[in-house]
């Protein structure tokens, strides 16, 4: 009994410190702010040079107290190192980009299926110029380039609706695995299709890195990595890789060898000259700043002479069901036209992306054996709309998928719940993957995608307390 009412004592002590910790962490500004413009003033080399030193001298003895970082050192085999700095096995502590990549294991530490891509040749074809420079704006007078960072999420099916309603071409700088998402070509995950379907709809397809790791701050060879893993995967769902990228953070400092490391992997460097700030006003209180910034910038053009490249995220509920819409309204009320990345600098399709030939299983591998049709029966295209065991949606101009109520569209009506795989092209349902977006936490502007470790912490230890408390009355 004695043992016992010490144990809650200790409970309750290390919850008060928990508390306290919490709240230390949570006063310190984070730098890992999402997208955002890059500051004026540059880090120099010697910051930079000191950065890589405090990453190579990680040999620490495995800690055994459950905290890590710089001062603790790496984490116990198999276990994370969450941004606040304590070891653990949960999602919140092992999703990319919060989990620390060099004090622990994380998430992102797969690698896609198939033949790496190292090998594939990287020529500088077109006239768009590639990396160290880096692109802010676009050339073709009258055109604006909506892109999407950070996807696909649960909202992109949604975004892909109404981009279809608009036929509004858009380009998506995929991340291949953040916030606790999953692999995006993981095929038992929603992801895959919906890239699919971003291509089969016109739109362009661009990298966001594996799993959003600041560019600048990274070794040359974890560099690589970020790089290499979101080709391999795309690959495996596209057959081919992107020549257009996006710094996560909109990072790619000069002086880091950012810049030159993705001239040499055959990368445009893509920026913007619009930032919506969506991801600080993602609430219906708020996003009427970024409509307002939006409009102002393009009214201060005029579409016979000048074009647009604008940031936005779509991992943001209010970015898909409010920002967009206004956003695609307004370009057409001022007379531009929506277009890709690749559109508006003037570059050739075939340009946009580095075929992988070595690869050709995936597409066969992927698609389940047909169910619906009588074997020897080939399925028709639906003459009228409707689709089932004869006829497919797919080629159909009625739309590519087929409803739970035989009808072919485009819409998540269609291609989500429901929808007959057999005849037809479907979206698995997005799930709810619980990231620290959700619009169910307002107000929260100005802080990383890593607040949501603080939050945990704070949460954990305000739960130890609570139950060190309750055990305490039963004595
Ligand atoms: C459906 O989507 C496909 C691919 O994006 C497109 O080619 C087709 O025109 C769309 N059909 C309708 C009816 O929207
Ligand atoms: C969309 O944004 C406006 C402000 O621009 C806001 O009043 C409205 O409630 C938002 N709608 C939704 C569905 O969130
Ligand atoms: C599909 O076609 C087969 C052979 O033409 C026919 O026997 C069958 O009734 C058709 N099924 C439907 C649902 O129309
Ligand atoms: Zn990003």
């Amino acid at each position: 009994m004695r043992l016992y009412r010490f144990l809650v004592i200790i409970a309750l002590l290390m919850g008060i410190a928990q508390c306290f910790f919490f709240d230390i962490v949570n006063s310190v500004p984070t730098d890992t702010v999402l997208d955002q413009p890059e500051p004026a003033v540059e880090e120099s080399v010697a910051e930079v040079e000191g950065q890589i030193e405090i990453i190579q001298s990680r040999e620490f003895t495995q800690n055994a107290d459950y905290k890590c970082g710089a001062k603790w050192g790496r984490c116990p085999m198999g276990t994370c190192c969450s941004a606040s700095g304590y070891c653990g096995t949960s999602q919140l502590h092992c999703r990319s980009p919060d989990c620390l990549i060099d004090w622990g294991q994380c998430d992102a530490d797969r690698t896609p299926e198939g033949p790496p891509t190292k090998d594939i040749l990287r020529p500088s074809i077109g006239k768009v110029p590639y990396g160290p420079q880096e692109i802010r704006s676009c050339t073709v007078p009258g055109t604006v380039a909506l892109t999407f960072d950070d996807g696909p999420t649960r909202y992109t099916g949604e975004l892909l609706d109404l981009l279809d309603k608009y036929e509004a071409p858009a380009t998506f700088f995929v991340t291949g695995v953040n916030n606790g998402k999953g692999q995006i070509d993981d095929p038992s995950l929603p992801w895959a299709p919906l890239i699919e379907r971003m291509l089969l709809s016109g739109h362009q397809i661009a990298s966001h890195t594996w799993s959003h790791e600041d560019l600048s701050k990274i070794t040359p060879t974890q560099r690589r990595d970020q790089m290499e893993k979101n080709e391999a995967a795309l690959r495996n769902i596209m057959g081919s890789f992107p020549t257009y990228m996006r710094p996560p953070f909109s990072k790619c400092h000069a002086g880091s060898g950012c810049r030159e490391a993705m001239g040499d992997m055959g990368y445009h460097i893509i920026l913007y000259d619009i930032d919506t700030d969506d991801w600080k006003n993602d609430s219906p209180d708020h996003i009427q700043l970024s409509k307002d910034l939006f409009d102002n910038a393009l009214a201060k053009g005029n579409p016979a002479t000048k074009s647009w490249l604008v940031i936005g995220h779509d991992a943001h509920e209010q970015t898909v069901h409010n920002l967009t819409e206004h956003m695609l309204k307004t370009i057409i009320r001022l007379g531009y036209r929506p277009v890709t990345v690749g559109d508006c600098l003037q570059d050739p399709r075939d340009n946009w992306y580095r075929i992988d030939n070595r690869w050709p299983g995936h597409k066969n591998k992927k698609k389940p054996p047909r169910k619906g049709p009588q074997k020897g029966i080939p399925q028709q295209v639906s003459v009228d709309g409707s689709c089932g065991s004869n006829y497919t949606c797919l080629g159909s101009h009625f739309g590519l998928c087929c409803s739970s109520v035989y009808l072919c569209g485009n819409t998540t009506l269609h291609c989500g719940v429901g929808c007959r795989k057999d005849s037809g092209y479907c979206t698995v349902e997005t799930p709810s993957n619980g990231d620290p977006w959700d619009p169910k936490f307002p107000g929260k502007s100005g802080k990383s995608e890593g607040e949501s470790d603080f939050r945990a912490v704070g949460t954990a230890a305000l739960t130890s307390l609570l139950l060190a408390l309750i055990a305490a009355m039963f004595m």
